[in-house]
């Protein structure tokens, strides 16, 4: 079998797949339909200082392809998790990356500095789709120096990886990755949701509360691929894909543009299990293609011949 294993930004894992924040509770739950020791590493649903209780309902919705959300991180906040989560997830013999918000940088410091401590967590992922309530609401993630500002405290806050999780919400993402880069981020999650919507014509109603939500599942797969491949060229540190992937071959193309590693979201919805088969299932792939290690495949990318058979693409 072609090996699986992948280290990123220094944590060894068996395997590049992992789960992505949020669409799996916060690991307890997802025990019952996939065992954690199949995936290469496990991703918290982002924890806050305080509890949260999330959006009003409707705060779900379906489309066409994929999906609406505005959860509003609804969590139970750090004391809960570091009491009830983290000492089952420590037995749980997978590699756990806690996801973190907050509202302020002191927010996210306080957070990394807790977190430090605890033995169970091997990363951390920071959440910068969190509005700055302090800095006109807008979320950290848009701007290069607040994100800068966010990395640069949790990097001094906490000696584990951290991981910059980065919104597509914005005009360029490169920029945003190299400042996440220059404020010590060990790797970047590329991509949170993208901005979206839906509205019932006939009762003029939105489908969610916030009216607007994140929009995630496979219709975003090339927006994402797009982003992380433009992090992948910003940046010297590792990028995680996440966006879309539902399938070996959805990671396979992540991994070709550079990425190291993936997360699996909102195909999760449609077979909650489909997680635990998802690395095999590469292994029988790689096989079959005379690749004798996922590594063979990363960052392969023949870019010209690519551009060169885009229909309209510049020459
Ligand atoms: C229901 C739901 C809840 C989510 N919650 C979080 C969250 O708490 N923190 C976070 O960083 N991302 C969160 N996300 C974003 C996902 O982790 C992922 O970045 C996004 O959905 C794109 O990947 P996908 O298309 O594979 O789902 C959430 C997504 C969904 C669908």
């Amino acid at each position: 079998m072609a090996s699986m294993a992948v280290t990123v930004a220094g944590l060894e894992l068996a395997n590049p797949v992992m789960s992505a924040s949020g669409t799996y509770g916060h690991g307890l739950e997802m025990r019952h339909f996939a065992p954690l020791s199949s995936l290469g590493a496990w991703v918290s649903k982002t924890v806050t200082k305080k509890p949260r209780p999330g959006n009003p309902l409707p705060r779900i919705c379906e489309t066409e392809a994929g999906f609406l959300n505005s959860i509003g991180l609804e969590n139970r906040g750090i004391d809960a998790y570091v009491r009830d989560v983290l000492p089952d997830m420590a037995r749980a013999e997978v590699t756990v990356i806690t996801n973190i918000g907050g509202e302020s940088v002191e927010d996210f410091a306080e957070l990394a500095e807790r977190l430090d401590s605890e033995a169970a967590v091997a990363a951390l992922e920071v959440n910068l789709s969190c509005p700055n309530v302090q800095g006109g609401k807008l979320p950290f993630s848009t701007s290069p120096a607040m994100a800068e500002s966010v990395m640069r405290r949790v990097r001094a806050a906490t000696k584990k990886p951290i991981f910059a999780k980065l919104s597509p919400n914005v005009s360029d993402i490169g920029e945003i990755a190299r400042a996440v880069e220059a404020g010590g981020a060990d790797g970047i999650t590329a991509i949170n949701t993208l901005l979206g919507m839906r509205v019932d014509w006939r009762t003029r109603r939105p489908a969610l509360n916030t009216i607007q939500g994140g929009y995630s599942g496979i219709a975003i797969k090339p927006v994402a691929l797009r982003s992380a491949w433009t992090c992948v060229r910003a940046v010297k540190i590792p990028v995680i894909g996440c966006g879309g992937i539902g399938s070996p071959e959805d990671a396979f193309e992540f991994l070709v543009v550079g990425c190291r590693a993936v997360q699996f979201g909102t195909a999760s919805f449609t077979d909650p299990s489909r997680i635990a088969h998802l690395a095999d299932e590469m292994s029988t792939l790689l096989d079959r293609a005379g690749l004798a290690a996922v590594t063979d495949l990363i960052g392969t990318l023949h870019a010209s011949a690519a551009v060169a058979k885009v229909p309209g693409a510049p020459s």
